[in-house]
């Protein structure tokens, strides 16, 4: 995500009520909300949530984001929308895994998560076997997980390891056409299409 380095962003992330670090997160901060959680991992600029959030009032949308500068640009946009149903958090996922450990999450997101096409970064995929096990075990029955990408091998890849979790059924969708219900475009899908790329989706339900 090309966002060069934004000084202020930390301290306008700090500012916000909807943020925090995921070093300071705690379930304490969610522990009143009553509905449907929905996880999405590498927020980006915010397109998806800001549009989920405010297509579906009724879920709750918790979005954690590795790179803070590209955080406050989806921060600033979700702040103008004025949402009382997001959660931002600044930081790597697997930290934020193991304190989701008690809840049981509703939808499951990646949206074009980095391919990390080297052999030898295969554990920084965000579908990598051991992340694929803790996403499975944080849905709740009858959950679903979507992963979206412009990328046929890193969509092949992630087919394998998410087939290693015994979901009830998986889909894989190799020319996506934007038509599935629960879903938005991403700014990275957006300029996949723009340039004629086929978008893979995989869907998996618990
Ligand atoms: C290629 S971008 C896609 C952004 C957005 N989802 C989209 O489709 O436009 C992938 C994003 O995931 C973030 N990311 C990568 N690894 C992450 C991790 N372990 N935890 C949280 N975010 C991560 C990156 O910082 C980057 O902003």
């Amino acid at each position: 995500m090309r966002v060069k380095f934004k000084p202020g962003a930390i301290d306008y992330l700090k500012s916000l009520a909807f943020h925090t670090h995921v070093d300071d997160f705690a379930l304490s901060k969610i522990k009143d909300i009553n509905k449907p959680l929905v996880l999405e991992i590498g927020v980006g600029k915010g397109d998806y949530l800001l549009e989920m959030a405010s297509n579906y009032p009724e879920h709750f949308f918790i979005g954690i984001e590795l790179n803070a500068s590209v955080l406050s640009v989806a921060a600033q946009k979700l702040a103008d929308a004025n949402l009382n149903n997001v959660l931002i958090l600044t930081g790597d996922v697997k930290y934020l895994l193991p304190k989701l450990s008690a809840l049981s999450l509703n939808y499951i997101i990646l949206n074009h998560s980095d391919p990390w096409p080297k052999k030898r970064h295969e554990k920084r995929r965000l579908t990598y076997s051991t992340l694929v096990n803790e996403y499975y075990k944080l849905l709740e029955e009858g959950g679903t997980l979507i992963f979206k990408t412009d990328n046929d091998d890193f969509a092949d890849y992630s087919y394998i390891t998410l087939s290693s979790v015994p979901f009830k059924e998986l889909i894989f969708i190799k020319d996506y056409k934007g038509d599935y219900d629960f879903d938005a475009k991403t700014e990275y899908e957006r300029k996949f299409l723009n340039k004629g790329v086929k978008i893979k989706m995989i869907i998996g339900k618990k």
